[in-house]
């Protein structure tokens, strides 16, 4: 049975250990898809239509504390920054707080930093809903277990599900209608040597965000039908490329995967092309690095940004074809559900 996003949070908890605090705060890091979320199958609850595949950036990600105020709205500061109180922004993170007011109403202080160089251009979506859930959680004396709280991140934006543990992430679609069972569990496998490199096209937000550009995607592209069978052989041939650790099946994986996803937006109505001639140029570069013998790949969301997938063995050779390379060790950082 479907349930109201209300009901569905108060059924996501896990067990209460304490009592409301003063204040709280952690951190998340951000992840980027191997395998893409792409499609919802109900988008109250943010529920998928495929599993999804992530790699975190480490120490990359969202530091948030939430302290209870004497006042009668929420506040909210980003990068230190005081938010309107009318923007959109504060309207989606008091929404998200409002779930948790039904244990009990107090209002918050919201102090949200993220760490992600702007010039990455890398969306925090995932790990500043990821770091609100953990924040909130230990305000509210919850106890900090992976499942449920995936489930409840997952309501604040898909991705962020993916968002509370460092390395590999899966995002069990799961199949029942009150979402209790679609949830990101943390994989056993590490790869210390992976890395991600992050490349800058624009710095200018996008003008069609994630969430719109799914549903039109889904409305409208002919070729989102493929979609959903192509994301569950790409995750299993994944999960395959981790446990071998091999590079070649990993990124042509993630790049073809990331290419499919592109392709369904490109023939959505009106069409959504995310890339810029930039970003055209990049792939070609990449191309022409696998050609000449050195191992990369990428992957893209939403977005004009290109992200290298490689092993440290080849971060020299890269390091000097891409310029303005950020590049990020996915296992350096602390683990967000560690007190
Ligand atoms: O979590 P959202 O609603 O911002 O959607 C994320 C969508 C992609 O970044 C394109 C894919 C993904 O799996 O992260």
């Amino acid at each position: 049975m479907s349930l109201s996003p209300s009901d569905a949070f108060l059924s996501y908890l896990p067990k209460r250990t304490s009592s409301l605090k003063v204040s709280a705060e952690a951190f998340a890091p951000s992840n980027i898809a191997l395998c893409k979320y792409w499609g919802k199958r109900d988008p109250a609850l943010n529920l998928p239509v495929n599993s999804s595949l992530s790699i975190s950036l480490g120490s990359l990600g969202t530091s948030t504390r939430v302290t209870v105020i004497d006042s009668d709205q929420d506040q909210v500061v980003l990068n230190g920054q005081v938010q309107a109180a009318d923007s959109a922004f504060v309207r989606k993170c008091s929404a998200f707080v409002d779930h948790f007011r039904q244990i009990e109403p107090v209002r918050v202080r919201i102090e949200t930093e993220n760490n992600i160089p702007t010039a990455a251009g890398l969306a925090s979506s995932a790990s500043g809903f990821a770091a609100l859930t953990l924040a909130l959680a230990k305000l509210y004396g919850y106890e900090l277990v992976g499942p449920a709280l995936s489930r409840i991140a997952r309501m604040g934006s898909g991705s962020a599900s993916r968002s509370l543990y460092q390395g590999f992430a899966e995002w069990e679609m799961g199949a029942k209608d009150n979402g209790s069972d679609s949830q990101a569990i943390a994989l056993s496998q590490q790869w210390p040597s992976l890395r991600v490199g992050v490349l800058e096209v624009t710095r200018d937000a996008k003008t069609v965000d994630s969430r719109s550009g799914m549903n039109r995607t889904t409305q409208t592209s002919h070729l989102y039908s493929a979609w959903p069978q192509q994301a569950k052989e790409n995750l299993l041939t994944l999960k395959a490329a981790i446990a071998e650790q091999d590079i070649h099946q990993l990124g042509a994986t993630a790049e073809q995967n990331a290419l499919s996803m592109h392709a369904t937006m490109v023939s959505s109505w009106p069409p959504l092309l995310y890339w810029q001639p930039d970003s055209v140029k990049l792939m070609h570069q990449v191309w022409q690095c696998r050609e000449s013998g050195v191992p990369v790949y990428f992957t893209m969301d939403a977005g004009p940004n290109l992200k290298l997938l490689f092993e440290e063995s080849a971060q020299s050779d890269i390091e000097a074809a891409f310029t303005g390379l950020e590049v990020v060790n996915p296992w350096a950082g602390p683990c967000p559900l560690n007190d």
